[in-house]
Formats: structure tokens, sequence, C-alpha cells
């Protein structure tokens, strides 16, 4: 692996040729929200298989499921009972197999979601730990301590959950001297029903092993790892202090995340996955900051890839997006991984409804929007599409794997406007009505415009708003201009334009217009401003053959290319 980089104007990133997955453009699926088959009004496998034509349509390269693993839906999924088998509301190992079938017919690879850091409660090795009395085997596969005070009346520690409310619940024991009494408590970094695995423990690290053989023999191409900075843990007696979940030093000392020690896993975790010919894929989801530390859980010793969420943080700046891209490819190189980009996931809320609401606007701000149910601050959602727009091609033009989300090709917004009395995300709960939580983004899509529900299947378990209508996938399919064009215009030439892993840049890092050359050719030029640029000079404006700019818009004559201007808050293609 070779690479060669600087931050000048013309510098450059290379790296040599690639597996599939370095520059691929995965596309996930929530599947409870993806398309129903059997008109339950959750979102099913064999619906995956049945739009398979859809997706190669749309020009990806793999799916990504998030978890459709038997689970009481507590954190929609990722409370996972059996990880090696299928929920039967969304269909069973013979509609598992089907499904990678067709994506496979269709030059689709799919990636799966591992769970590592916690189980559900329903879970066979928690109800058995429940069952056991502190001290035993059952216990000690998940981390059960007493509690502090002169009873163990007070949790162990004052770690909070990242939905809100404390980290620990305290259990009635079943067995042992205290049987019948309160006694007990186990930790749950997410929902009560989430109990985190002990990652000390060689039992839980062999039955990971199983369940990525288990998979990769069923065909998988990969895996997309959950809070994979979390697993391992410093939980010597007494436990640190840590009132909240932010990680502050990232030096590899917080008692729970990003430990050392958690990158002998993924070392354990890359030695199976290399047992395939192709090697399986794997990236990880660790929120940590960006630095060296969070490279490691690329490295191809380990997983290969981690997301980058740098970008879905930024705002909507020239200077932040390129300094941004710079940093992750300059360091992806150095690390022999390759970049990852992501704008939208079921855990945010959608990049065009985040870009139309007024710049400066704070997560907070997010929360408070949501809580409005959409209504203040009004949302610009002409320019939030324009710029999300504007932002899916110049990352669609990088070096590195795109992660889309189920829904963006549609240009769907957040569906702030969920009422209270159909939420589901446990934030909402155990934030008890402070935070409105992810319900938003995880909408049933909509594929018809006249259909019933949309064409979804059955009705949605999460309401659709009137407005869906317009962003049908039939509504939007064959019309010139639409997102979902612009999403299978890009994707199509993007087989074209990712020739090698590299780019030059030929706009200077202060300017608000940001110009990109890949090594065959093809150029990517961004428009950040709110009023036309000029056009770079030299640039032939006849070597245009995508632009972010909407029907609308070109209707009326804002989005074309005036002469030697590139409109607002725009991305233009150019081929060699
Ligand atoms: C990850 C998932 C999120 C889930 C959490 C706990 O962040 O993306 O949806 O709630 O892990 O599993």
């Amino acid at each position: 692996m070779t690479a060669s980089l600087s931050d000048s104007v013309s510098g450059s990133v290379s790296v040599s040729p690639s597996p599939w997955w370095r520059q691929a453009a995965v596309y996930q699926i929530y599947p409870r929200s993806f398309a129903d088959s059997n008109g339950d009004g959750m979102g099913d496998l064999p619906g995956v298989t049945a739009r398979m034509g859809y997706l190669s349509e749309l020009g990806i390269d793999a799916i990504w499921l998030s978890p459709f693993y038997p689970s009481a839906l507590a954190d929609g999924g990722y409370d996972v009972d059996d990880y090696r088998n299928v929920d039967p509301r969304l269909g069973s190992l013979t509609d598992f197999d089907a499904m990678v079938a067709a994506a496979h017919a269709a030059g689709i690879r799919v990636i799966v979601d591992v769970v590592p850091n916690h189980s559900s409660n329903r879970h066979t090795w928690f109800k058995a730990a429940l069952a056991a009395a502190p001290g035993s085997a059952e216990r000690a596969r998940y981390h059960f301590l007493d509690g502090l005070g002169n009873d163990g009346e007070l949790p162990p520690s004052d770690w909070p959950s990242h939905f809100g409310g404390a980290a620990w619940t305290r259990v009635v024991e079943a067995a042992g001297p205290n049987a019948g009494s309160l006694g007990q408590w186990y930790l749950h970094l997410f929902a009560t029903e989430q109990p985190d695995f002990n990652w000390d423990n060689p039992e839980v690290r062999e039955d990971f092993h199983t369940t990525l053989r288990f998979w990769s023999d069923r065909g998988v191409d990969g895996f997309r790892i959950d809070v994979a900075h979390a697993l391992v843990k410093d939980m010597s007696l007494p436990l640190r202090s840590k009132p909240d979940l932010e990680i502050l030093v990232d030096d590899g000392s917080d008692p729970l995340f990003d430990r050392d020690a958690v990158h002998e896993v993924f070392e354990g975790w890359r030695s199976v996955l290399n047992e395939y010919d192709p090697p399986k894929a794997a990236v990880a989801e660790a929120w940590v900051p960006f630095t060296d530390r969070r490279l490691k859980y690329a490295r191809p010793t380990e997983l290969g890839q981690a997301f980058n969420f740098d970008l879905l943080q930024a705002p909507f700046l020239a200077t932040e997006f390129r300094a941004i891209a710079q940093k992750c490819l300059s360091e992806a190189a150095s690390s022999g991984a390759s970049s990852t980009w992501v704008f939208s996931n079921h855990d945010v809320v959608r990049h065009p409804s985040r870009y139309g609401l007024p710049d400066g606007s704070t997560r907070e701000d997010l929360e408070a929007w949501l809580l409005a149910d959409g209504a203040t601050p009004a949302l610009d959602s002409a320019r939030g599409l324009r710029r999300a727009r504007a932002a899916t091609l110049f990352m669609l033009g990088l070096p590195g794997s795109a992660y889309l989300y189920q829904g963006e090709e549609l240009g769907l917004f957040e569906a702030a406007e969920l009422p209270a009395s159909v939420l589901q995300d446990p934030t909402w709960f155990r934030t008890l009505h402070k935070v409105k939580g992810r319900d938003g983004c995880r909408v049933p899509l909509p594929w018809s415009a006249s259909e019933a529900d949309f064409g979804f299947g059955g009705i949605p378990w999460l309401p659709q708003p009137e407005w869906f209508g317009e962003f049908a996938a039939d509504a939007q399919a064959g019309v010139a201009g639409s997102t979902l064009e612009m999403y299978r215009a890009a994707l199509k030439l993007r087989r074209e334009l990712q020739a090698e892993e590299s780019l030059e840049w030929l706009s200077s890092p202060e300017s608000e217009v940001i110009h990109y050359r890949r090594p065959n050719g093809w150029e990517v030029i961004t428009n950040f401003a709110a009023v036309p640029a000029v056009l770079p000079s030299g640039v032939d404006l006849s070597r245009v053959v995508l632009t972010s700019g909407t029907a609308t818009e070109a209707a009326d004559g804002a989005g074309s290319e005036q002469a030697g201007t590139i409109p607002p808050e725009t991305t233009l293609w150019l081929a060699p």
C-alpha cells in the first residue's frame, strides 16, 4: 500500500487498487421501514427481495441491513434476542437466503449489522443470568455488581445511559441467599432492555466468532459493527465517576470507550473474517474523536473501515468540507484503510432537514425543532434539499465508500411532525419526553404516490406524513432533475469516476468553491455560497454531465449554469 499526500492546493492522495468495498456505494436498509411484503405494516426481508430491481437500478454496490434478528424492538432491533436467527415478523432464514441470492444475482453485496456491546434482556444468556445467583458463571457474561450505600440501594456508579436515565438497573434475585429480594445491579449503556456484555469473558468472545461465521457461511459479504468502541470497559473497583458519556480525553484512559484492549477483539475478528475468500469486509461504528485512535479500528489487521461522521456533523461550508475531506483521505491513506462518507443514517435527522434549518443550528437546536413538531423554526426546504443534493454529489465524487441511507435518494426530509402518541424510540421515554428521538428518520418509505400507504405494503408502524406522496419513488422515476434520477445518474457515472483512490485539489482551502480532479480526469466543482460563483478559469461547461440543481430551479433558470457562473449551493460533475 503506498500513499502520498499534501495539504497544498495541488496536494494529492493515492492508494493502490483495491477490494470491492474500498470505493463502494453502500445503501443502508432499515428493514422494518423499507418494504412490507405481507401487509402487517412492518417491512420485512421478502420486501427487500421484491425491491432488488429498484436497488439494482439505483446503482449501489452493496446493501447494509440494520438488525433483522428476533427482538422485542425496545431499541428498533438493536436489542437482539438471538444473533443467529431472523425475527419471524421480518421473515425466516430461508427468506434471508433468498434475499442474499437475489442480491448477488443483481451484483449487489450484503452487509449485516452485528451488535456486540449488548444483547437484549430476552437473550437466553441474560435470562440465565437473572435466574442464577450473584457470582455465578451465568452472571459473568454481563456486568452484574453489588450496589453502593448501606444496603446496595445505590447504583454501582454514576454512569448515565445514552438514552437518558441511569445505566444501571437493579434486579430481584431469583436464586442465592437473597432470593426474592432486591439484589445486584446490571449495566446497560443504552436501554434497560440492552444489558452490556462482559467482553473480558472468553465465552462472549467465542460466541461472536460463531456469529460471524454463521452469517459468513450464509453468504454475507461484510459486517457493520455497532458501538465498536465500547466493548472493553474498565470495571475495576471502585468504578470511576463518569457523569456524562462524552469522551473528554481520547487517550485510552476513558473507563468506557475506546480502550486499547478493544483492538485485540477486532484483531481476533479479522482472523475470522480472513478465513473466507475473499475476506469479509467490516466497518466500525465508533463515535470517537478524529484522532489517530479512530484509525486503529480501520487498520487492515482489524476491521478495514470505520465510519467518519465528520461530514455528517459539519455545517454546509466549503472550508469545513474541504478540511474534513482532506483529513479523512490522508488519514485513511496512512492507515491503509479507505475513507467512508455518511450524511444520514437511522440515528440522525435527515440531511435535507439539517441543511434547511437556520445556519448555526446545534444538536440542541435540532432537538428543540423536533420537539416543536418541526414547526419552529420554519424549515427552508428548498434550500435544505438544494444543499443536500450538492453535498451528495460533492461526496459521491470522492475516493472511498459512500454510505447512503434509505430514502435519501428520494430527497426525504425528517418526518418531524410525528405525534408523541406514535413515538417508539427509547430516547423519548428515557428522557421523560425531553428528547423526541430518532423516529422521524425511520418512517416507512413512500414507493407510490397513488397507492394506499404510498405503496409500502401495509399500514406503516410509523405514520407517513401527507407530503411523503410527492417524494414517492414512482413520482420521481423517469423525471429529469428529480432527486432519484440524480442519485441514479451519479451512482452510474461514479463507476467510471472511481478509478484510482486519489484526487487533486484544484481550489484553495479558503475558497467557497471546492474543485477537485480525479486521476482519470473527472472533475467535481461545488459552490457552497448562497450566491452564484465565478467558474474556475479554464473550465469548459460543455463537459458538465451532471448537476445537483433541482428540476424546479432548472425550470426557472436558477439552476442552470449561466455563462461563467455556478449557481448557488450547487455541484457540477465534469467528464474528462
Ligand atoms: C448504535 C445504533 C443505534 C442504537 C445503538 C445501541 O449507535 O446505530 O441505533 O440505538 O447503537 O445499539
